[in-house]
């Protein structure tokens, strides 16, 4: 048995938590030979923090061997210590009739203060992954204010978005999502982020001859992705919650294990057209655990390069909302 890595959890009293936390403490993201310490950070509120405590009851009550321990926190300094990895689940939801620009400041603030902390705070070899919305730019944030722990080790979650598409493909097409491969998602976490279907294979074959429909693919497929997070919302009366608890596991097992291709938001660097400093959601390959490379040179026809323009202007506009806020 490894000797135990901390895994700092923001959010944690919250929906996807509730779910994600049990994940991990069982061994799903870092596999079954490793012991792991939580440490679970929530805001400094008595309800929020209360139920944390619960949470942490029931995290006992389920005996899991590999949960090494927990530290239960309101201070990012004493969450963030000597920590691993980093998951910021946590984040300001949009309230009734506010301006996207004043989210993105809002949850500005809080990656500022996380970043730094985590610039202080964290192991050497920490690993950073952002949920929280908006998470490519609350990455971008974040890591501006972290200079320890450099910028490609930040990254944001895209990969709801690459499940998403993966299903709605299979479902098309009538087959199981394993006969699925290939498809990535390029932008933001946002309804215009572009899941790169011309890319993807069914059973081997080009998604696009399988399902041969270009109308379907370029209109109802994009928006059902794209608007996928809203329609679980007018379901459910809550968002997407399990999944998104899922897909981090997804995330972060597959930047640890080498060999794996998927798609993470990640420094663009100017891959694919991408303005260089924004965080763009990219096909990678991890190399080693904790780090990967772009995969570079995928053909785009203009309906996918004018996708990610797209994507790209919505990434660049909210860099420049935030521009007094970045380190
Ligand atoms: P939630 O509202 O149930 O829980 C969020 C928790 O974060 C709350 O308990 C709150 O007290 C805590 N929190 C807020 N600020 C914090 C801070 N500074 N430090 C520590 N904890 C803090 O929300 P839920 O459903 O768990 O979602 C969390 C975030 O994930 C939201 O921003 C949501 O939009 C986002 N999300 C992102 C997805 C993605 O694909 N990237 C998918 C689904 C949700």
């Amino acid at each position: 048995m490894n000797a135990p890595i901390r895994v700092a959890v923001t959010g944690a009293a919250g929906q996807i938590c509730y779910s994600l936390l049990f994940r991990i403490a069982a061994g799903e993201m870092f596999g079954p030979d490793q012991p792991v310490i939580l440490q679970l950070l929530e805001i400094p509120v008595e309800k929020a923090m209360k139920a944390l405590e619960g949470v942490a009851m029931e995290l006992d009550d389920c005996a899991f061997p590999l949960l090494d321990s927990m530290v239960l926190t309101d201070d990012p300094n004493v969450g963030f210590k000597d920590a691993n990895w980093c998951c910021l689940v946590g984040s300001k939801p949009r309230g009734p009739g506010m301006e996207r620009a004043d989210l993105l400041k809002d949850n500005g603030k809080i990656f500022i203060g996380q970043g730094k902390a985590i610039d202080e705070n964290a192991a050497d070899n920490a690993r950073v992954a952002v949920v929280g919305n908006p998470a490519n730019t609350n990455c971008m944030i974040g890591a501006s204010h972290c200079k320890r722990i450099t910028a490609e080790r930040w990254s944001a979650m895209v990969r709801l978005d690459q499940n998403r598409a993966q299903t709605q493909l299979a479902q098309k097409a009538g087959v199981g999502t394993a006969a699925v491969e290939d498809i990535y998602i390029f932008g933001n976490h946002s309804p215009t982020m572009f899941p790169a279907f011309g890319l993807a294979k069914i059973n081997g074959q080009p998604a696009t001859s399988v399902i041969n429909d270009d109308a379907y693919l370029q209109g109802e497929f994009c928006s059902t992705v794209g608007k996928r997070g809203a329609a679980i919302i007018a379901a459910r009366g809550l968002s997407s919650a399990a999944s998104a608890g899922n897909a981090l596991i997804d995330h972060v097992r597959d930047l640890s294990t080498p060999g794996k291709i998927h798609s993470v938001a990640v420094k663009s660097e100017g891959h694919y057209g991408f303005h260089p400093d924004v965080w763009a959601g990219l096909p990678v390959k991890t190399t080693a655990p904790g780090e990967y490379e772009v995969i570079e040179g995928l053909e785009m026809d203009d309906f996918a390069k004018s996708k990610i323009a797209a994507t790209n202007d919505e990434l660049v506009s909210e860099r420049e909302t935030v521009a007094e806020m970045l380190g």
